[in-house]
């Protein structure tokens, strides 16, 4: 049938379409057993598929429980058969009926509700459904920009669905643990003032004061301290925050944090709390227990064995510093790099030119220029760079590597953070390549100990790490001035599968500590002044000493859900370029609007201008 044949039949069967009147659910379709025989029940939902078969019409009927399916018969209720021919995919409907066991043969074990079956004796029609453009299915393949166009059919998707089913139990886990625990849920503004975690803020102009913006919380930071000084001791809030940043599998614009902050503790104290949380959510949504406490290792460790500052520990690669033993190396690349670092794969003699050029594209992502690699064979060492090495750097690698026949070793050379950010994310690319991770594994790390600044290239300047209310480590104050690179922070991350699920710290609670901080920062009196004085002026009347961390909330759902991206946790997600497909938003306002806000568009400035 056509599109617009199918159209022209959905209109015509609009006239069957009948109000619920006073008919009232019974059951849902994932409710009834076999033990059920002979209730009379009343059942709602969507046609989910419909076959005919002998004279019979079978529908199986879905919600978001499940599948039933019913039966229409000529001989038990002939009305209702005859006009169940009109059903098609999406329509909805109403049910009463009986249930009754399936003959012998047609038991479905696959389907809760596959004992038994409804036979209709009434039904009505509650609505007609144009052709969905995908089938309600987990089976098919569709394209994702379709889904998220029709996101409310995507849902009727049981991928989906339970998605969304879980992600509601992970959060009442949260509110359960946080109740118990003694926390507040307290709400903090969404038209506020810029908090700076690194990226740009969404904007939004305020009406009331012309040529002045609210922006909306990247993380409700400053207010969850201010919280801690109003003395309300712990305090979490599950939020949403806004971050204008480019976008990734595992980042939205709009996200939501599980947002937490505690008085008079220290680090341990908010990581053991946060561990409990996590376990209780793992137990609460899939019944996995987790043991704590985690594993903690310290941000050093973490760059300079894997790389990256969220190492996945479930598969074993790790990288090794071999500057020392190739400083003095034929091969100009290695003696005169910063940094050398090699990362051996056992068994991966086997790997093909054409797989080592598709890792070699893979690390120029980071910055790499090549990929430098050694084959450990019986009789020889097969690499383009083997003819470079002396016997003694042979000898040392193969020491310090401790290399075996059948190994592959790769390598990169050249500045610090391109070395580690092309090896690190080459590891994790081998771990799923090689299938090195294991299935159903979830491995909790702290990652602890991170610089409290970082140099920002662009910008010429350090800048906070974390963020700028993060307490330097105990001794390090000093340092802040004469060598910020070194100072360590009282800062902390919990990695899951080697994604950042959550970040925190010890806060500042001294005043002029934060103030050295904004200084040591670059920012001026004024400036600091500025934008935070609030925060500081509360520092000054008895802040506590307090500390807190936030989990993402979708990236947690991700990966319990195993999803490969966020967007598939979230209802109505935007794009990798942080539109909605449903909505059609970003959208352009009416001139009239623009007025009223006082603004406007440069082109339209421009045009006046001439
Ligand atoms: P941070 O900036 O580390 O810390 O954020 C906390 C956690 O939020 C998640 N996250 C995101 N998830 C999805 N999309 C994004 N764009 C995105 N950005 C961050 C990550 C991250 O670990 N105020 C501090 C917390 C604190 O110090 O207590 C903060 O926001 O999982």
């Amino acid at each position: 049938m056509s599109e617009i044949q199918q159209q022209d039949l959905q209109q015509e069967h609009q006239q069957y379409v009948v109000p619920l009147g006073d008919w009232v659910r019974s059951h849902n379709c994932g409710a009834l057993r076999g033990t059920d025989d002979g209730k009379s029940v009343c059942l709602m939902g969507w046609v989910q598929f419909r076959r005919d078969h002998g004279g019979l019409i079978f529908v199986d009927l879905r919600d978001r429980e499940g599948l039933t399916q019913i039966v229409f018969s000529p001989e038990t209720a002939p009305k209702a058969h005859e006009s169940a021919h009109i059903l098609r995919s999406e329509y909805v409907l109403a049910i009463k009926g009986t249930v009754r066991p399936r003959p012998e043969g047609m038991i479905n074990a696959g389907m809760p509700t596959g004992e038994i079956e409804i036979v209709v004796e009434e039904w009505k029609l509650l609505n007609t459904s144009k052709t969905p453009p995908f089938l309600i299915d987990d089976r098919s393949e569709i394209n994702e920009n379709v889904r998220l166009q029709y996101r409310y059919l995507d849902m009727r998707r049981p991928h989906m669905k339970d998605n969304m089913i879980l992600r509601h139990k992970a959060a009442q886990a949260v509110r359960r643990y946080m109740d118990e625990s003694g926390f507040l849920e307290v709400e903090t503004p969404i038209l506020t003032k810029s908090t700076p975690e690194g990226a740009r803020d969404y904007l939004v102009p305020s009406r009331v004061n012309p040529g002045q913006f609210y922006a909306l919380p990247q993380s409700p930071q400053i207010f969850k301290q201010l919280l801690m000084v109003g003395g309300l001791e712990k305090y979490y809030q599950i939020v949403r925050c806004f971050r204008d940043e480019d976008l990734r599998a595992d980042r939205q614009p709009e996200f939501t944090q599980i947002d937490i902050e505690m008085s008079f503790v220290d680090e341990s104290q908010v990581m053991t709390m946060a561990e409990g949380l996590v376990v209780r959510m793992l137990k609460d949504t899939l019944g996995v227990d987790v043991p704590a406490p985690f594993v903690r290792m310290t941000y050093d460790q973490a760059m300079a064995e894997y790389g990256v500052d969220k190492p996945d520990t479930r598969f074993d690669l790790k990288l090794k510093d071999v500057t020392d033993i190739v400083r003095g190396s034929g091969f100009r690349l290695f003696a005169t790099a910063q940094l050398v670092k090699a990362m051996k794969v056992p068994g991966g003699e086997s790997l093909s030119r054409k797989e080592i050029d598709d890792f070699t594209d893979f690390v120029r992502i980071y910055g790499a220029q090549g990929l430098a690699w050694i084959k450990v064979r019986p009789d020889e060492w097969q690499s383009p760079i083997a003819k470079f090495l002396s016997d003694q750097e042979r000898e040392g690698l193969a020491k310090a590597l401790d290399l075996k026949e059948g190994d592959i070793v790769f390598f990169q050379a050249g500045e610090p953070s391109m070395v580690n950010a092309a090896l690190g994310n080459l590891r994790v690319h081998l771990g799923h390549y090689l299938k090195l991770i294991p299935e159903g594994m979830f491995n909790f790390l702290w990652v602890t100990d991170f610089p409290l600044f970082e140099y920002n290239e662009e910008e010429k300047r350090y800048v906070a790490c974390h963020h700028p209310f993060t307490s330097p480590a105990v001794g390090h104050m000093e340092k802040m001035v004469s060598d910020p690179g070194s100072v360590k922070a009282r800062a902390y991350d919990i990695v899951l599968n080697g994604f950042e699920v959550g970040g925190g710290s010890i806060r500042n609670h001294s005043a002029s500590v934060q103030r050295s901080m904004f200084e040591a920062l670059g920012f001026s009196k004024e400036s600091y002044e500025s934008q935070f004085g609030h925060l500081i002026q509360a520092l000054e009347f008895g802040a506590p000493p307090h500390g807190g961390i936030a989990f993402g909330l979708d990236r947690l759902v991700m990966l319990l859900t195993g999803s490969d991206s966020i967007r598939d946790v979230i209802a109505f997600p935007k794009t990798q370029k942080a539109t909605c497909l449903m909505t059609q938003a970003p959208s352009e306002v009416s001139n009239k609007q623009l007025r009223e806000l006082n603004i406007k568009l440069r082109e339209e400035a421009k045009a006046e201008e001439k």
